[in-house]
């Protein structure tokens, strides 16, 4: 038959089809949501779901997308941990009939017939969001020093959130980002980076974090130089997971900016659609909104994740 579905033999049966999931890792309470809401929906769907983690290396992810064309499953679906050097496996897949879904990030190349859809956040527009939100919280200072906790390095959602991000509070030079580094999308990594910031820059007034998780472990670290996080030093961050929501209803992240994991059911979308011979939109942007402490005391016993 063929690996498309939906042409000469009509579509599959639900149960029939075989879906490889590539998944970053499981660095973020972000992912770990995404990728139970992913797992439940495909269960929901009846659709077998092959799934790797690929612990955010690049080569795992190719290793197990190879794979996935080997076992010749219907579809792939995978979240790219980096944004460039998909070309080649993505052509193996091409070759070999696979559609392939880009969830959650998108990759950069110039030969967008090699994915069906993207299907995702705005990250751009989450950067700019934050940006906003600084620009009037801080509206009566004379100069801001800001520190960034970057994502995974090479990441869309790093890059497009430090663009977003830089875009917005480039517009007054009293904004300087006076320290930019990855944490790598993790707790950990943020503690870290953020200690070492703490030595060598005796005045920040705020922390972008490019993910909840980063801006909890900086608020351990801020906790430890004895500051108090959210009042000597203000903090924004990305998600809105539930333990970054906690904080900031606890008032130690003054603003988050919301990028849903619950990606699950619109993915099984996709491939229904696809499954059903139809062509499904080119980019599915996701819908997010923001949180300020208020918003989040409210809104806390309802998140799902
Ligand atoms: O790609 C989405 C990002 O990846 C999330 O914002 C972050 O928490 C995750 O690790």
């Amino acid at each position: 038959g063929t690996a498309a579905g939906g042409t000469s033999e009509g579509p599959k049966a639900l149960d029939e089809l075989v879906v490889g999931f590539a998944q970053v890792g499981a660095e973020s309470g972000w992912r770990t949501a995404n990728t139970k809401d992913i797992q439940a929906a495909f269960k929901d769907a009846d659709i077998e779901l092959k799934f790797s983690d690929a612990q955010q290396k690049q080569e795992n992810q190719i290793k197990a997308i190879r794979s996935y064309i080997q076992q010749g499953v219907d579809y792939i679906a995978f979240s790219p941990v980096v944004e460039t050097g998909w070309d080649a496996v993505l052509n193996e897949a091409k070759a070999a009939g696979i559609p392939v879904v880009l969830t959650d990030r998108a990759v950069d190349s110039k030969d967008d017939s090699l994915y069906v859809t993207f299907l995702g956040s705005d990250f751009i527009e989450e950067g700019k969001k934050a940006g906003e939100w600084v620009v009037d919280e801080f509206a009566d200072a004379d100069k801001v020093n800001i520190v960034q906790l970057e994502g995974t390095t090479g990441a869309a959602p790093a890059i497009d959130r430090a663009e977003g991000f830089a875009e917005v509070i480039g517009a007054d030079d009293k904004f300087e980002i006076v320290a930019s580094q990855t944490g790598d999308f993790t707790r950990a990594g943020g503690k870290q980076v953020m200690e070492a910031m703490l030595k060598s820059n005796p005045d920040i007034d705020l922390v972008y974090a490019h993910n909840d998780d980063m801006g909890l472990g900086a608020i351990e670290a801020i906790e430890a130089a004895g500051l108090v996080p959210g009042k000597d030093i203000k903090i924004v961050t990305v998600d809105a997971v539930h333990d970054g929501m906690q904080a900031l209803a606890d008032g130690k992240i003054n603003f988050i900016v919301e990028c849903s994991p619950l990606l699950g059911k619109q993915l099984v979308d996709v491939i229904s659609t696809l499954n059903d011979g139809g062509t499904p939109e080119k980019r599915i942007v996701t819908e997010e909104t923001t949180f300020t402490q208020e918003q989040a005391v409210e809104a806390l016993p309802d998140r799902q994740y």
